[in-house]
């Protein structure tokens, strides 16, 4: 593909996931009269989108209608005409010659869904794959599956929801940081190493979507990291998510603020947080800069965000599975490989595991 601000042949952009997220930073991704072409594979949301286009009503950008290039009901049919063979019904709309970049955007839950392989006949040589999910550790599947492709992780801090079917709601924020994703510690690459060369792609390929997102798309705060950097802000986000979504459920759904305000939940939500700002410099070789807020710093500007309820408590509460891999599971695991214990974040895990389990168990059985 060109490397051009307005590329001369017509880039094209799957979102595989067409919730809050995805629809949202999708529909600051599509330029037509740019040559960049954006398009969703929705799921239980397809009917709406394709009769309707995805409604959004957004703080940042005020309310309108974001009309995709196409709209596919799966995976399957996003496949790239070529492969007509795994595609049920090829369309003229899936590009001949590959996506250039796919954009992952469902919920990470690895314990459920091998995501990677949902999406590898959608990957050609020339495909850059993006995450925006929340969570560690969510692109090794990725990078196991495709050695050779660029991948861009990145963070977003926006607190956005699908009110109904198509219709997405942006509440506030619009930050997304990206990095590049070779190894997943930012070991400055050997030149003589194969990742050293993708990871590269991945810097080209994720400035490139970010002068996208800031100068079409009108998104500020798109920063661009290294891979360490990157990682080093998963790790940081760990902090509010590993410390208040498991507290929200296990604490009878508590919203942010709230847990606050108890004197025993404040200090295991210190604990969590001092845990995760302790062993993150240990995994990562590196301390947590100067300009990253400390827990101290996190529990004041969350005092004031009074009414917060953190997706997880909304996932439990509607008996969906929670993102307990990523935000718990993977830390405690990634964290035993360097040498370091997680006690406070193992307990969650244990104990929300375990409540998940129960629960599907009893659905099984037909107990609820
Ligand atoms: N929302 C926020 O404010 C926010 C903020 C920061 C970070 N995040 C993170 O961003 C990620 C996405 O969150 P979200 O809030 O956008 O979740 P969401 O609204 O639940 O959207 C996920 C979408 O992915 C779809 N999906 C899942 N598997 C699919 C498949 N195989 N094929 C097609 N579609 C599929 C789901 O479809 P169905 O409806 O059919 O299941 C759903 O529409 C998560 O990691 C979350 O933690 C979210």
């Amino acid at each position: 593909m060109a490397n051009l601000d307005n590329p001369t042949k017509p880039v094209h952009i799957l979102f595989v996931g067409a919730g809050a997220v995805g629809c949202f930073y999708a529909s600051r991704l599509h330029h037509p009269s740019h040559n960049i072409y954006t398009s969703l594979t929705a799921r239980s949301n397809y009917s709406a989108i394709a009769a309707n286009g995805v409604i959004l009503e957004t703080h940042s950008f005020g309310n309108y209608t974001f009309s995709p290039y196409a709209v596919f009901p799966s995976i399957a049919h996003a496949v790239p005409t070529p492969s007509a063979t795994t595609n049920p019904a090829p369309t003229r709309q899936t590009p001949r010659d590959g996506w250039d970049y796919i954009i992952v955007t469902t919920k990470a839950l690895p314990d459920r869904t091998d995501d990677a392989a949902a999406v590898a006949p959608l990957v050609s040589a020339k495909t850059c794959i993006v995450l925006i999910q929340n969570g560690v550790g969510v692109e090794e599947p990725y990078r196991k599956r495709f050695p050779q492709n660029p991948i861009v992780s990145a963070v977003t801090v926006i607190s956005a929801e699908q009110i109904r079917n198509g219709v997405v709601r942006q509440n506030r924020w619009t930050r997304i940081s990206l990095g590049p994703y070779g190894s997943g510690l930012g070991i400055p690459p050997d030149p003589n190493d194969e990742l050293s060369d993708v990871v590269k792609q991945g810097h080209e390929r994720m400035d490139q979507l970010a002068r996208w997102w800031i100068r079409y798309g009108g998104i500020r705060d798109v920063e661009t990291h290294t891979e360490l950097e990157l990682q080093t802000i998963r790790w940081h986000k760990l902090c509010i998510n590993a410390a208040f979504n498991p507290t929200a459920v296990l604490s009878g759904g508590r919203g942010n603020a709230d847990q606050l305000t108890d004197p025993e939940l404040r200090e295991h939500i210190q604990g969590v947080m001092n845990e995760i700002w302790n062993a993150a410099p240990k995994v990562l070789g590196k301390p947590f800069p100067d300009n990253l807020a400390k827990p101290e710093k996190i529990i004041s500007s969350t005092e004031r965000n009074a009414g917060a309820r953190p997706s997880m408590l909304l996932d439990w509460e509607a008996g969906r599975p929670m993102e307990l891999e990523v935000i718990l599971g993977n830390p405690i695991r990634i964290a035993r490989r360097a040498g370091v214990d997680m006690p406070k974040l193992q307990t969650l895990y244990a104990l929300l595991r375990s409540m998940q389990k129960v629960r599907e168990d009893q659905k099984a059985q037909g107990k609820l």
